[in-house]
């Protein structure tokens, strides 16, 4: 007999059966609550609720585990390119290196973007936030591919768009980035890697010889994998519901953007350089921004620390932190924000503070610091998180119709005026 809980709901027992993950973790099957009971359950934020059944990532916040289809993160950030590991995330197996050369050939060849993108761009403000653009030219490529809105794509079809828009997305930054900057556009060059070829397309120079620097592919390649998918956060989440409704690829893609630009979220590599370049022209005072952060008084909060879900530590942060030490010095860059973060962690980890709410830095404590290091403007840091989260994206959006979840309409407890104290309109 599979395990069941009992619910007493006004006086009447009610059976509800117990799901199983595999690596154990348990849930209570809430489906027939409703129809039997007449009740719904409460869970702002949704903090106790699973949204669904997922195969993709599996994470312990407990114990700091974070693994890609059943491969530990660490390894994949030291042995693996991104590329490898968005096929990994989209097709749940490691692409044999046929597969690989293949998948990375496909991508490049769908890297250019249309010409009319360059004349939507001429419409935004040069200094727009990056986000926003991106996430409108997310949702604009629905423009030029009709096809990307057909409700129920081919295999083939769906493979093509997924493809493209891997391939498109890293010309679209460095397009929006050039062009805001009043700097000549440059066409993607298929002969680089997927990583090389942004950071050229970013910041080559027009008309010049241009060689790829294996350091700083690297160290996006890692930067990518560890971004590249963290199962049911605000934006997945938002990419996945947005899905349901059957909206296309492209479209879901940009409403993920928009949910990943806040600071609680992907926003928050932006805010920790800020704020660490704000300690460093006050004094360099960690303790003051310590209090700071605790005061409930202040709305300040130390961006890049907690977790909604890691309470011991988040695995990512342990490897951005090693390799942030390992970039900068192999790019010969001393950042005076990287010893004030550090100083910052060891204030806040002894902290009582911090270590009765169980707060760690989060992947985006030290990533700005390499993304600075690399020459990526602070605006764009969010867009960096992006493109590395899109291949998670896409294995999420592509999960959810294989799976034919249904719609996600979630209920509410209202709590406004009620229709028993109605006064017809008409005597107003
Ligand atoms: N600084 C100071 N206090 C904090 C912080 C922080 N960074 N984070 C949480 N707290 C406190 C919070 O005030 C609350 O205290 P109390 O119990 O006294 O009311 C307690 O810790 C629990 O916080 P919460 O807001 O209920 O926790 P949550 O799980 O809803 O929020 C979080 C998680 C990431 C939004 C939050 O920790 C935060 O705002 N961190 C700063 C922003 C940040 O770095 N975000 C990036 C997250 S990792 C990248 C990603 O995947 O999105």
């Amino acid at each position: 007999m599979s395990e069941q809980v009992e619910l007493i709901v006004e006086g009447k027992s009610i059976k509800l059966p117990v799901i199983e993950g595999t690596e154990k973790e348990k849930a209570i099957d809430i489906a027939k609550l409703r129809s039997e009971t007449g009740y719904i359950t409460y869970d702002p934020g949704f903090k106790n609720t699973g949204s669904t059944r997922s195969g993709v990532t599996f994470l312990d916040g407990e114990l700091g585990i974070l693994s890609y289809r059943g491969y530990p993160i660490d390894q994949l950030a030291e042995k693996s390119n991104f590329i490898e590991v968005a096929y990994l995330l989209i097709y749940g197996k490691l692409p044999t290196s046929a597969q690989l050369t293949a998948f990375e050939k496909e991508i490049a060849e769908q890297s250019e973007i249309p010409s009319n993108i360059g004349t939507i761009l001429n419409g935004f403000p040069a200094d727009a936030h990056p986000m926003g653009v991106i996430g409108s030219l997310l949702s604009a490529l629905t423009a030029f591919y009709p096809e990307s809105i057909e409700a129920n794509p081919s295999p083939e079809a769906l493979h093509k768009l997924m493809v493209r828009v891997i391939g498109q997305l890293p010309t679209l930054v460095a397009t929006t980035y050039r062009k805001s900057k009043g700097l000549p556009v440059l066409a993607p060059r298929k002969d680089l890697d997927y990583c090389s070829n942004f950071y050229y397309m970013m910041f080559a120079e027009a008309g010049k010889e241009y060689k790829a620097d294996q350091v700083i592919a690297d160290a996006l390649n890692k930067l990518f994998i560890l971004h590249a998918d963290h199962e049911q956060n605000c934006s997945t989440s938002t990419v996945r519901i947005v899905g349901s409704s059957q909206a296309s690829l492209y479209a879901s893609l940009a409403a993920g953007t928009a949910a990943l630009w806040g600071p609680l979220h992907g926003g928050a590599n932006q805010a920790v350089i800020e704020m660490l370049e704000e300690i460093k022209n006050d004094g360099g005072d960690t303790a003051k921004f310590i209090l700071k952060a605790k005061d409930k008084n202040d709305n300040f909060r130390l961006m890049g620390f907690g977790h909604r879900v890691y309470k011991n530590f988040d695995p990512r942060a342990k490897i951005i932190k090693v390799a942030c030490d390992q970039i900068l010095g192999k790019l010969g860059v001393s950042d005076p924000v990287l010893t004030i973060a550090k100083g910052l962690e060891e204030v806040a980890l002894s902290d009582q503070y911090f270590v009765d709410r169980k707060l760690y830095p989060n992947v985006d404590f030290y990533s700005g610091i390499i993304y600075r290091a690399l020459g990526i403007p602070t605006e764009y840091f969010t867009v960096m998180f992006a493109l590395g989260r899109l291949p998670g994206w896409i294995a999420q959006w592509k999960e959810m119709r294989d799976d034919n979840e249904p719609i996600g309409r979630p209920r509410q407890i209202y709590i406004g005026e009620t229709e028993r104290n109605y006064v017809p309109i008409d005597n107003r």
